[in-house]
C-alpha cells in the first residue's frame, strides 16, 4: 500500500487514518442524530424507549473516542489543501465549518455526558449491555439537579441541530465540489480503492 503523497507543504490527501475516523465518526454521528430524534418525537413503549436511549448513549461514547483520536490526527498533521482554484470567501466558509464541526464533536457528547450524569431519574449508563460507564464527578452529586439537567437537555437539543445543519452545509459543498466543480476535494477524502495516491495533487 503506497503512503499517502506529500507536497512540500503538506498531504495531497487525507491518510488512510483519517478518512477511516472521518467516515466512521460520520456514520455514528448521523446515527445518533436519527435516533436522538425518535426518541424525542416518537411515542415509543417505555421499554423500547429505555434500550434506544442506551442505545444512544452506546454510541455517543464510542464516538467521543473516535473524536479524541480525530483531535489527536489534527493536532499532528496539516490537512490536504483546498485547490487553489477555491475563492477566498469560500475557503473561510469551509473553514469556519469545519471548525464548527469539530466544536460540536465535542460540545455534543460532553453535554450528553453531563446530562445523564445530572439526572434526577439517576438512570446508569451500560454501553452495549455490558460495560457501566461512569456517571462524571461533581454533578452526580449536586444538591440541585433539575435546572442543570434542563439547561443541558436545551444545549444537547440547540447543538444537534446546529450540527445537522452543517453537516448539511458541509456534505453539499463536498458534493458541489464532486459535481459541479468536478475537483479534487471530496475524493481527498475518500479510499483510494488502488488509485495512486499520488495522482491527487491538486
Ligand atoms: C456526537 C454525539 C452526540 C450527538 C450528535 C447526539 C445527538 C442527540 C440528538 C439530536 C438528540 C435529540 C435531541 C432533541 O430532540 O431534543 C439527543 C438526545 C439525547 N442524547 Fe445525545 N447525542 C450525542 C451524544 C450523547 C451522549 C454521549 C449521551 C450520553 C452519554 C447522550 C445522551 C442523550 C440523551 C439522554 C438524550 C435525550 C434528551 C432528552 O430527553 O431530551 N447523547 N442526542
Ligand atoms: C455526510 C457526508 C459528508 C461528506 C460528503 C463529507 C465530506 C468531507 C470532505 C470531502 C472533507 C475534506 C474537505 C477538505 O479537503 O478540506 C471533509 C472534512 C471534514 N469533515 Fe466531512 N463529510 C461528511 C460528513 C461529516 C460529518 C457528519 C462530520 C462531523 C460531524 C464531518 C466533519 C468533518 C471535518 C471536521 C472535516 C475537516 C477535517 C480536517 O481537515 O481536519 N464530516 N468532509
Amino acid at each position: 500500500m503506497s503512503m499517502p503523497a506529500r507536497q512540500a507543504n503538506g498531504l495531497t490527501r487525507y491518510t488512510k487514518g483519517a478518512i477511516i475516523l472521518h467516515w466512521l465518526v460520520a456514520l455514528g454521528i448521523i446515527i445518533l442524530i436519527v435516533i436522538g430524534l425518535v426518541m424525542d418525537h416518537l411515542q415509543l413503549n417505555p421499554m423500547r424507549l429505555f434500550q434506544l436511549y442506551q442505545l444512544h448513549k452506546s454510541i455517543g461514547i464510542t464516538v467521543m473516542f473516535l473524536i479524541v483520536l480525530r483531535i489527536i490526527w489534527r493536532i499532528t498533521h496539516k490537512p490536504p489543501e483546498l485547490p487553489a482554484s477555491v475563492p477566498p470567501f469560500d475557503r473561510l466558509i469551509a473553514h469556519l465549518a469545519q471548525l464548527g464541526l469539530y466544536g460540536l464533536q465535542i460540545f455534543m457528547p460532553l453535554t450528553g455526558w453531563a446530562m445523564v450524569s445530572v439526572s434526577v431519574l439517576g438512570i446508569p449508563t451500560v454501553l452495549y449491555g455490558t460495560v457501566h460507564w461512569p456517571d462524571l464527578p461533581v454533578l452526580a452529586t449536586l444538591p440541585n439537579k433539575a435546572p442543570v439537567e434542563a439547561a443541558l437537555k436545551v444545549a444537547h437539543h440547540w447543538g444537534g441541530w446546529i450540527l445537522t445543519a452543517l453537516i448539511l452545509v458541509h456534505a453539499a459543498a463536498a458534493l458541489f465540489h464532486h459535481y459541479v466543480l468536478r475537483d479534487n476535494v471530496l475524493r481527498q477524502m475518500l479510499p483510494a480503492f488502488g488509485r495512486k495516491a499520488t495522482q491527487q495533487g491538486d
